[in-house]
């Protein structure tokens, strides 16, 4: 119970990594508040997580609506104590071929969004004066470029960015910022990775997964599970020494 009389917002855990670390932060005493913009499915998961876990509709691209959300679960709760920055969208292609529309879609959702969530939270907790883990959702992505996936891969590399500027700038408040940068995780977001991979390689569905998964030194695919130690542990007082850092949980795939 490591997490006990703490509340988390995660955003994006309706399905995937996030509704996993919801899970485990419930067992490990949390109050846990899942914000995503598929609130049908949101409030779907909250219910099978039960009475520890309630949900709310979030676009994360609505800086409005992130202030509004921050605020009435802050009330609510009687305080966020952790924040996890976990929504992100995927897409692909080279630089000759990206659009407008997908540049600013991913910047939107996968950086904008962290920022203005990073903002309303942490003046929340400055408010309140009891300090507050946030964990950012980077990947390593965000550790080099790769050809097919530009504007992603610097998304993340622009999360891992902010999570060191936020982590200094808030350290002072009792505030720790730290991010987590997986490797391949298994799951639906992946059913749209290999799609977009087929397309681009001109491969069959599934080689794709099958490859990046042998490729991993652990020699499998990341699953959610494989996170969640490390989700926790950034959330615990265990981690108060540890600011503005990215952890690489990916299986060996990515070393610094
Ligand atoms: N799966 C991987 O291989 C992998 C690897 C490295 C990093 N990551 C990162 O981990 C995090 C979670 O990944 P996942 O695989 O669970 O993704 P996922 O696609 O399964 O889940 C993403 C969630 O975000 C929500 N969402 C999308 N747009 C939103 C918006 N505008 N506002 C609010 N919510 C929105 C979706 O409804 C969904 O519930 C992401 O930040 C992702 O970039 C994933």
């Amino acid at each position: 119970m490591r997490l006990e009389n703490k509340t988390a917002l995660i955003t994006g855990a309706a399905r995937g990594i996030g509704r996993h670390f919801a899970a485990a932060y419930i067992r490990e005493g949390a109050k846990v508040v899942i914000a995503d913009i598929d609130i049908a499915r949101a409030e779907k998961t909250a219910e099978e997580l039960g009475p520890a876990c309630s949900a709310v509709k979030l676009n994360v691209t609505d800086v409005a609506e992130i202030e509004r959300v921050v605020a009435d679960v802050d009330a609510r709760t009687g305080g966020i104590d952790i924040l996890v920055n976990n929504a992100a969208v995927f897409d692909m292609a080279p630089v000759t071929d990206v659009t407008e529309a997908s540049f600013d879609r991913l910047f939107d959702i996968n950086l904008k969004g962290p920022v203005f969530m990073m903002k309303a939270v942490a003046n929340a907790m400055i408010a309140r004066g009891r300090g507050g883990k946030i964990v950012n959702m980077a990947s390593q992505a965000g550790r080099r470029g790769e050809a097919l996936v530009l504007v992603y891969c610097a998304t993340k590399a622009a999360m891992i960015s902010a999570t060191q500027s936020a982590g200094l700038a808030l350290i002072k408040h009792g505030i720790n910022v730290n991010a987590i940068a997986p490797g391949v995780v298994d799951g639906e977001h992946w059913d749209e990775v290999d799609a977009h991979f087929a397309k681009w390689e001109n491969r069959p569905k599934g080689e794709k997964r099958r490859l990046v998964g042998e490729s991993v030194p652990f020699g499998r695919m990341g699953t959610a599970d494989d996170l969640v130690g490390m989700a926790i542990f950034l959330a615990t007082k265990e981690a108060d020494y540890i600011v503005a850092q990215t952890y690489n949980v990916d299986g060996g795939n990515w070393m610094s």
